[in-house]
């Protein structure tokens, strides 16, 4: 009996070891993947120069929501806390803004690499990637406005469940993300009358998908649901969070008064008019492709 529970003990004490050795494996597997180098990308970009650029610039970076993650100074936050996810500290930008040139931030904002040849995996580079050479260069004009503030920042830091979505591929690098992408932009072309509501589009793809078919990790639905909104209620959800219905909803409502809440209501209605048509296509295209099944 004796003898037995002592072989039992060594079983244990093997599948134990077993387990570390798995799990270090695991963890070291996963750091490879979050610090596997990168290309660095070839960019050139400088700044605007002209009068309007810092304008211009602002309002790009309140459509995309920088300082949502990086603060209002640029100092940099402790915005998303999740552990055993991932706990999120946006980096301090007003101070990578003084170290770095002009196409190393562009390197970042449009290409998911950080000037330290880093890949970035929580900057929302995929959906920046769309942003102009115009835009980007008015968003440097404006960013160089701002002067080094506050302490640096920690780095992300990914615990055991953010691991296992790296290595299930279910965390993607941004570098990665932008390569599966593709070049261009995936959101449907609906003619020149809704090339103005398609640019504002871009503004919803860091949460509703590149081609804004909704984003599971995100939870957010599919931006059809826009076209069974009234005009009215569709502004008061931009301009103030306040969904149809009166509801207050999560995130969306956190950032839309924010980053949604200066577009004129010209600007509202052609975004719409845009998610309207948009809908239209998807219905047509899933009838037209379930008609052979109606004939049969
Ligand atoms: C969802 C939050 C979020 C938003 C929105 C966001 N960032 Fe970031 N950004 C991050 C995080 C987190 C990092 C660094 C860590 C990583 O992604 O791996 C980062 C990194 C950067 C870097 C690299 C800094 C360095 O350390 O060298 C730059 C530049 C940058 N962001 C600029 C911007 C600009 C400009 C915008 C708006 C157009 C923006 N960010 C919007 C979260 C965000
Ligand atoms: C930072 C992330 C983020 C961005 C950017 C964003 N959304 Fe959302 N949105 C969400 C999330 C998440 C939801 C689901 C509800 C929630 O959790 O807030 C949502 C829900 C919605 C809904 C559904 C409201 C309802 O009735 O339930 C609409 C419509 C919508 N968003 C429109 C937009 C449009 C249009 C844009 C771009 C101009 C946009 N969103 C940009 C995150 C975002």
């Amino acid at each position: 009996m004796k003898r037995l529970m002592k072989w039992a003990g060594y079983g244990l004490a093997g599948v134990a070891g077993l387990l570390l050795v798995v799990m270090g494996g695991a963890y070291a597997v996963s750091e490879a993947m979050i610090r596997w180098p990168v290309a660095r990308p070839k960019v050139q970009l400088v700044a605007s120069t002209d009068p309007g650029a810092v304008a211009r610039g602002a309002r790009v970076a309140k459509l995309n929501g920088c300082q949502d993650c990086h603060g209002e100074r640029l100092q940099g936050l402790l915005f998303h806390d999740e552990m055993p996810i991932v706990r999120l500290w946006a980096p301090n930008l007003s101070r990578a803004i003084a170290e770095q040139t002009d196409a190393e931030l562009d390197g970042a904002i449009r290409h998911g690499v950080a000037a330290d040849g880093r890949r970035l995996w929580v900057m929302p580079s995929s959906a920046f990637a769309h942003l102009t050479d115009q835009e980007t260069a008015d968003l440097l004009a404006y960013l160089r406005t701002f002067k080094p503030t506050g302490e640096r920042q920690p780095r992300i830091q990914v615990g055991p469940v953010g691991r296992i979505g790296v290595l299930m591929g279910q965390f993607k690098s941004e570098p990665d993300m932008i390569a599966a992408n593709g070049a261009g932009l995936k959101l449907v072309d609906l003619g020149p009358e809704h090339a103005q509501g398609r640019e504002l589009a871009r503004a919803c793809v860091e949460c509703h998908g590149q081609s804004l078919e909704g984003n599971k990790l995100a939870k957010s639905p599919d931006l059809s649901i826009a076209a069974s909104y009234d005009p009215e209620d569709f502004a008061r959800l931009l301009h103030t969070g306040i969904a149809a219905g009166d509801r207050k909803l999560g995130l969306m409502s956190q950032i839309a008064p924010v980053r949604f809440g200066g577009l004129t209501s010209e600007e509202v209605a052609a975004l719409q008019g845009y998610l309207k048509a948009r809908a239209a296509r998807q219905i047509a295209v899933a009838d037209a492709t379930s008609q052979p099944v109606q004939q049969r």
